[in-house]
């Protein structure tokens, strides 16, 4: 026994804002919600549908820092490109807004300031790392050492790249500010949880009783934190991009961005229907649904609810149908390493051609595992399913009918037997394509549309019309009637999954009043009614066209391979006199030889043009025979301070440059010069 609503709020996960959109995020958030969106729009229900960009966080922060520009910069860069491809795409939010916004900051230190009072939170004070030259705390990621467990001298506070082993900031072997360079110190500070292990047993009343219908993928993630007992969540940070907390003594410290950002949904709400807005959120009749990314779980089943249900006035989410990740040629989508078909990318180079994107990324949703979007797959999905099922039935009966009968929907006759098969099989699709929607399973949901067009495509090649209109136009008329009803039919059952197609299949068909109650109807198109003009509805992609698109990927692939191997980057930059105050010497080598009992070092004995010099450098694990270095001229720095080492007096540096495989190699002049000549 399902719950009667009234009415629909869909949110759909608000993207962070520091990149454009990914062939990812269509497949596994926004589509879908745009087709249920769509979907109950076309039956004349009320819904809503809430976007937004996401842009707290500390990656945005970062990505600012590296390219020295504030965040709002970033933030305004991003949320503008993202928000042009959804349009592109034919996602029909109600609204796109964004988390620094006016309306948000309000909304979202609100709630805050609401829960805090109502004494919904616990102080905690921790030790966490502090730059000291900054003045500041440090988030995990802006903090690198070496890896306890692989010796990566690389890694994040939070993780390891290289053993991808998640870290905690005190692990970190020799760790170093990335803001300064410095040693963080260890520091107290005060921060607000969200005690969860207090909201345990509803949870888990509400999801692992109530809420068995949630998708097996959901509900078991679920599960799975909840067994593992909750722990309370700072809901605060110490950081200087965010929202402030609002309360006495928090300065320097902002909420959480997974605090903020969920409350985004309602901010946005708030943004369009600013009189209007309670209904969707705080009315029983109201159904709420959010569309989400697997890593999103967790915070929109567990703690974005807790925070609701710790205000007192809001609803919970009837069902939050996550997908799992899409893959792309079988790797993982990656932003950092280029690895995605970006949106923007991919109307530039496929214009127009927005529903077949859609077509494929639903054909191939992953809705119960993760799932691998192929360029090939990509090409045959269009070439043997849009190109020749949809498209080929559609033009099909429209040139039959501007051939026959004048472009005008011709009269039913008597039906056959056959005929009403068909007609009664096509009547079925509705209920299926509903059933699927309903409960979320829109690659099936999708796969029963099409299947409208297999009908009516298998109609056509069984009935022959183009061979009755030599003997009988009264049965001829009567075979494409019903192809251009189902025709009719096929414009507003895919109208959710392919909006562009539907739009042009009702101006060929020059009827776009349908909604989703005439579907299943034979009557669709009046015998008479005038058709519009038409052209095919999608083309062939040929083989040249999809091997561009799978080299460019090698190009990535090749790109990152050569990234890997990247020269450092550049020192902070310094005076020309500072510089100057370097005195490097070209110096020819007398001797050579190992520093007894020591692995690394070697003595050198130079003629630096004024005397012998003594110069220990330690690279002798690159040269293992250093007599060989005798007669050679080599550079150093001649005005070091002379120091001790094993009891030898170095007097100098030699310089040697670091090849990027780690290897040192002593740097020469290219061609002989006097000893004691000067580098300049
Ligand atoms: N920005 C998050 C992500 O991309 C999603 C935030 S969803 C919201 O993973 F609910 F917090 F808005
Ligand atoms: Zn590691």
């Amino acid at each position: 026994m399902s719950k009667q609503f009234k009415r629909t709020l869909i949110t759909s996960a608000l993207p962070y804002a520091n990149g454009p959109v990914h062939i990812g995020h269509l497949a596994g958030v926004y589509v879908p919600a745009d087709i249920y969106a769509r979907y109950l729009r076309l039956k004349g229900e009320e819904v809503l549908f809430i976007g937004g960009s996401d842009e707290h966080g500390i990656p945005i922060t970062i990505k600012a820092r590296n390219e020295g520009v504030a965040p709002q910069d970033i933030v305004d860069r991003y949320h503008t490109l993202i928000k042009k491809s959804f349009e592109e795409f034919g996602v029909t939010f109600d609204i796109y807004s964004r988390t620094t916004s006016e309306i948000h900051r309000e909304t979202a230190s609100g709630f805050f300031r609401t829960l805090y009072d109502k004494g919904e939170f616990t102080e905690q004070e921790s030790e966490q790392y502090y730059d000291e030259e900054a003045e500041q705390f440090l988030a995990d990621r802006y903090i690198t050492g070496t890896c306890p467990h692989c010796g990566n001298e690389k890694a994040y506070g939070d993780q390891c790249e290289q053993c991808g082993t998640s870290l905690s900031p005190s692990e970190l072997i020799d760790p170093k500010s990335t803001l300064s360079g410095s040693k963080p110190v260890m520091r107290k500070t005060k921060h607000w949880y969200l005690p969860l292990d207090k909201h345990e047993a509803w949870l888990r009343q509400w999801i692992l009783e109530d809420h068995k219908e949630w998708k097996t993928n959901v509900y078991g993630q679920c599960k799975s934190w909840l067994d593992l007992g909750l722990q309370p969540r700072a809901v605060s940070r110490d950081l200087d991009w965010g929202i402030p907390v609002p309360v006495e003594g928090a300065e320097g410290k902002v909420l959480y961005v997974w605090f903020d950002a969920p409350i985004g949904y309602i901010s946005n709400t708030k943004e369009l229907l600013p009189g209007d807005w309670e209904k969707w959120w705080k009315d029983e009749e109201t159904k709420l649904v959010h569309f989400i990314g697997k890593d999103n779980i967790v915070f929109h089943c567990i703690v974005f609810p807790a925070m609701l249900k710790a205000e007192g006035s809001f609803i919970l989410p009837e069902n939050v149908p996550a997908n799992e990740f899409l893959n792309l040629e079988n790797d993982k989508i990656s932003t950092s390493r280029n690895w995605a078909v970006w949106l923007h990318e991919y109307l530039e180079e496929f214009p127009g051609k927005q529903d077949v994107l859609r077509y494929v990324l639903i054909a191939n949703a992953p809705e119960t595992k993760d799932n691998d979007f192929t360029w090939k797959d990509f090409q045959a999905r269009n070439n043997n399913e849009l190109v020749a099922v949809l498209g080929n039935f559609v033009n099909r009966a429209l040139v039959l009918t501007q051939k026959y009968f004048d472009n005008k929907t011709p009269a039913l006759g008597e039906l056959t037997e056959y005929d009403r098969d068909t007609i009664s099989e096509a009547e079925k699709v509705k209920t299926a394509v509903e059933y699927n929607l309903e409960n979320y399973h829109f690659r099936e949901a999708q796969k029963e549309a099409m299947n409208l067009a297999r009908i009516g495509n298998k109609y056509l090649a069984d009935s022959e019309p183009w061979k009755t209109a030599k003997t009988d136009m009264e049965r001829t008329a009567t075979i494409l009637n019903i192809a251009l009803q189902i025709t009719a039919n096929l414009a507003i059952v895919i109208e959710p999954f392919l909006p562009f197609s539907s739009a042009k299949i009702r101006a060929f068909i020059n009827a776009d009043r349908l909604g989703w109650n005439n579907l299943g109807s034979f009557n669709l198109l009046p015998a008479g009614h005038a058709l519009g003009n038409s052209e095919l509805l999608f083309e062939k992609i040929e083989d040249d066209v999809i091997e561009k698109q799978v080299q460019k990927l090698l190009d990535t692939k090749k790109a990152n391979e050569a990234g890997e191997r990247k020269a450092k980057p550049v020192k902070e930059a310094i005076q020309f006199d500072t510089f100057e105050k370097l005195d490097i010497r070209v110096g020819t080598v007398l001797e050579c030889e190992k520093v007894p009992k020591t692995d690394k070092l070697l003595r050198f004995l130079l003629d630096d043009g004024l005397k012998k010099r003594t110069i220990l450098s330690g690279i002798a694990a690159y040269y293992p025979d250093p007599q060989e270095l005798t007669g050679k001229q080599v550079c150093f720095i001649a005005n070091l301070e002379p120091r001790k080492m094993r009891g030898l007096l170095s007097e100098g540096m030699i310089l040697s440059a670091e090849n990027t495989d780690g290897n040192l190699v002593l740097v020469a002049p290219v061609k002989e010069v006097q000893s004691g000549s000067q580098v300049v």
